[in-house]
C-alpha cells in the first residue's frame, strides 16, 4: 500500500505510480489508484500486474492532483478481480480506502453494516472497513462536534473496532490535501518531504523523493498533509514516531543491466556474502558482533536455540543448525514460524530464539517471535531490511547486508542469512569457549574466501544453463542431499517450484530407500548434492551409492560435486563442480547452481522470474 500527498512539485499520480512500481514486489494480483481532484474522488483499478493499470490510465487519464492513494494487492479475501482491487470507493464516491492485512472480525461488522442498509460490491474485508469508516464519518459530520480532521477522528474510532492486522489508508473528498492511515501489526512508514509528505508500506515507496522517514508504533493513526504530519494512538492521544534517515541507495534497487532482478541478485551473491562478513571480526579471529546487545552472561546461560523462519529463510535456518550445534554444542531446533506458535512450545528464559527473515515483515515469523518473547525467551533477528518490524521487536538484530532483494523468490538473502547465522554461531562458540580462537580464525578465513568461490561458480554457469534450457518440458525433478546438503536440496526444489512451476521435491538422501525411491522411473531427473569426499563419516560414499541406486532404476542423474571428485563421474549424466571448501560452508556454493538451474529453466518456459504467479515477497498476513 502506498498513500501520498504532495505539493505542486510532484503530481500525486506520478508519485503513486513510481511508488507502486517499487512496491510491486509485495503483491501484484491487482493495482489501483485514487486521487482527490476538483471533481471529488477519481479512481482507476485493474486486476493483474501494474502494467494493466498503466494501460487503463492511458486509456482513461486522470486529472492532475496533489493528493492520492494507491495499492498493489496480494489477494486474501476475494479473488484477484477488478472489483476486489483497491482502492475501494464508498460513501457515495467521497471516500477512498486501501488496506493491507486481514480484518478478522469483518463478518460481524459486515452483518451490522448490511443491517444498516449498506450493500457491498466486492468480497473483501477492506470494503467492510471502508464502509464502516464512511458511516462513522457521516455520523461525526451530522453531530458537528469534532474540530479538525473528521477523517482522522473517524479512522481512530474505526481502528478501535477492528481485529486482526491492518494498515488502512484513506482520503475523503471533503478534505482534499489530507491522507489518514491507521496501523496495527502491518507495516507503515511516513516519508517527510519538503512541502510534501508520503506514506508507504516501506521506504522504497517514496525513496525517489526523500530519505527522511518516520517509523510508526503499534496501534497508531497518522494524518499527513503537504506540510504536516500528526500521529496519535487509536484514542486521539498524541504520539511520537521515530525519525531516521534511510541509508540504502535507491540505485541498489535497479537491475544494473540484467534482464531481471533474479539474475542480478544471483550474480550479486559474492557481494552479499562479503558485505555480511564485513567488519564483524578482526585479524586474530575475534568476532565483534556489537549489534548483539544481549547480556553475554545471558548468552552463556542459554541451553537451547530455536530458529524460526518461513520459506527459503527456514532452509537457511536448517543449514545453520548443523553448524551451530557442531560449533556451540547447544541443542538447536529449526521450526516453521506458523507451526511453532500453535503447538504450545516449551520456551523459557534459557531459550535463545533466532529468527530469520529477509523482509523483517513476515507476519507468521513476527507473531512467533512475539510469542516467544512473552514466554521470556531472548530473541535475535537475522534480517535484511533495516528498521523493519521483526528486528524492532527483537532483543537484538544481526543485519545481513545483501542489499535490497526485489525478485520475489529469495536468492542472495539466503546466502547472506547462512553467513550471518554462521557468524552468530561462531560468536556464541567464542563466548562460551566451545572453540579455540585458532579454530574460529580458520573458519573465518575460510568464510572470507567464499565470495571469490561463489564468483567462480557463477563464471562457470553456462553448462548448467544449457542443461536447464534442455529440460523445459520436464514435469518433475527430485533433489537429494545429506547433512547440510539436505536443506540445500529442499531449497533447490523450492526454487524450481517457485520459478518454473515444476513439481519438485527435496529429500534427505538417506531417506530415499524408505519411500521416495518408489518414485524413480525411466528418465526421472534426480539432482544430487554430493558432500565433499574430505568430509566426515563416509557420507560421501553413501551419497554416491544413492546415485547408483536411482540410476539403476532409470533416473537421469545430475550431480553437484566438489572439484576433483572423480568418483561421481561414472554414475552421473551431468556433473557440475564447485570449488573446494570445508563441508559446513559448502551450501554457500552448492546452492548457486540450483538457483541458476531454476531461473534458467523458468526463463526457457517464458515465465516472469521476478514475479512468479500467486506469490508475494513479504507475506504480511498469517
Ligand atoms: C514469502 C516469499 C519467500 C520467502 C518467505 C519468507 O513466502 O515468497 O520467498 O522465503 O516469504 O520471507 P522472509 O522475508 O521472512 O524471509
Amino acid at each position: 500500500a502506498q498513500g501520498s500527498t504532495s505539493s505542486a512539485t510532484h503530481g500525486a499520480l506520478e508519485v503513486l505510480v513510481e511508488g507502486l512500481r517499487r512496491l510491486e514486489y509485495r503483491g501484484y494480483d491487482s493495482a489501483g489508484v485514487a486521487l482527490v481532484t476538483a471533481n471529488g474522488i477519481e479512481m482507476r483499478k485493474k486486476s493483474g500486474k501494474l502494467a494493466r493499470l498503466l494501460d487503463e490510465l492511458d486509456a482513461n487519464p486522470l486529472p492532475a492532483s496533489v493528493t492520492g492513494i494507491g495499492h498493489t494487492r496480494w489477494a486474501t479475501h476475494g479473488g484477484p478481480t477488478d472489483a476486489n482491487a483497491h482502492p475501494h470507493v464508498v460513501a457515495g464516491g467521497k471516500l477512498a480506502v486501501i488496506h493491507n492485512g486481514i480484518i478478522e472480525n469483518y463478518a460481524p461488522l459486515k452483518a451490522e453494516l448490511v443491517a444498516h442498509g449498506h450493500s457491498f460490491r466486492s468480497q473483501t474485508d477492506t470494503e467492510v472497513a471502508a464502509t464502516l469508516l464512511g458511516e462513522v464519518y457521516q455520523d461525526l459530520e451530522a453531530a458537528g462536534t469534532v474540530e479538525g480532521s473528521l477523517l482522522s477522528t473517524a479512522m481512530q474510532m474505526v481502528a478501535q473496532r477492528l481485529e486482526g492486522a491492518f494498515t488502512l489508508v484513506a482520503t475523503h473528498a471533503n478534505e482534499p490535501g489530507v491522507v489518514v492511515a491507521a496501523r496495527r501489526n502491518s507495516p507503515l512508514v511516513v516519508g517527510l518531504g519538503d512541502g510534501e509528505n508520503f506514506l508507504g508500506s516501506d521506504v522504497s515507496g517514496f525513496i525517489d523523493y526523500t530519505r527522511r522517514a518516520v517509523e510508526l508504533g503499534q496501534d497508531q493513526v497518522v494524518t499527513i498533509t503537504a506540510d504536516n504530519v500528526t500521529i496519535t494512538d487509536f484514542h486521539g492521544v498524541p504520539a511520537e514516531g521515530r525519525e531516521y534517515l534511510v541509508d540504502w541507495d535507491a540505485a541498489a534497487a535497479k537491475k544494473d543491466g540484467y534482464p531481471s532482478f533474479m539474475e542480478k541478485e544471483i550474480n550479486d551473491q559474492p557481494d552479499a556474502v562479503a558485505q555480511t562478513l564485513l567488519g564483524r571480526s578482526d585479524i586474530d579471529g575475534n568476532l565483534t558482533l556489537d549489534e548483539i546487545r544481549v547480556d553475554p552472561a545471558v548468552l552463556k546461560s542459554i541451553n537451547r536455540i530455536i530458529v524460526l523462519a518461513c520459506g527459503t529463510s527456514a532452509y537457511a535456518g536448517q543449514v545453520a543448525r548443523y553448524a551451530i550445534e557442531h560449533w556451540c554444542r547447544i541443542p538447536t531446533e529449526v521450526e516453521l514460524s506458523h507451526e511453532f506458535r500453535y503447538r504450545d512450545p516449551i520456551v523459557d528464559e534459557n531459550t535463545l530464539i533466532v529468527s530469520l527473515s529477509q523482509s523483517g515483515e513476515t507476519m507468521d515469523t513476527l507473531m512467533a517471535v512475539r510469542y516467544a518473547r512473552e514466554q521470556g525467551a531472548k530473541t535475535v533477528a537475522i534480517c535484511n531490511t533495516n528498521g523493519s518490524t521483526i528486528p524492532r521487536e527483537s532483543d537484538a538484530v544481526l543485519y545481513t547486508h545483501a542489499g535490497p532483494e526485489i525478485a520475489v523468490a529469495s536468492t542472495k538473502a539466503f546466502l547472506a542469512q547462512i553467513t550471518a547465522a554462521y557468524l552468530l554461531g561462531l560468536y556464541l562458540a567464542q563466548l562460551r569457549g566451545n572453540l579455540f580462537q585458532g579454530q574460529i580464525k580458520d573458519i573465518l578465513a575460510e568464510l572470507a574466501k567464499t565470495p571469490a568461490k561463489i564468483a567462480t561458480v557463477l563464471a562457470n554457469s553456462e553448462q548448467i544453463k544449457e542443461l536447464a534450457r534442455s529440460m523445459a518440458d520436464t514435469r518433475s525433478v527430485l533433489f537429494l542431499g545429506r547433512h547440510v546438503g539436505y536443506p540445500v536440496a529442499m531449497e533447490g526444489a523450492l526454487k524450481l517450484k517457485e520459478l518454473a512451476y515444476i513439481h519438485a521435491e527435496g529429500f534427505a538422501a538417506g531417506e530415499l530407500k524408505h519411500g521416495p525411491i518408489a518414485l524413480i522411473e525411466e528418465g526421472q531427473p534426480v539432482i544430487v548434492v554430493v558432500p565433499s569426499p574430505r568430509g566426515r563419516d563416509s557420507l560421501h560414499s553413501k551419497v554416491v551409492s544413492n546415485i547408483q541406486e536411482v540410476r539403476a532404476r532409470g533416473a537421469k542423474t545430475i550431480v553437484i560435486a566438489e572439484e576433483g571428485d572423480e568418483s561421481v563421474r561414472e554414475f552421473a549424466e551431468h556433473v557440475f563442480y564447485i570449488p573446494e571448501t570445508s563441508p559446513l560452508l559448502a551450501p554457500l556454493l552448492t546452492t548457486v547452481p540450483l538457483q541458476i538451474f531454476a531461473c534458467e529453466l523458468a526463463m526457457a518456459k517464458g515465465y516472469d522470474v521476478d514475479q512468479p504467479r500467486n506469490l508475494a515477497k513479504s507475506v504480511t498476513v498469517e
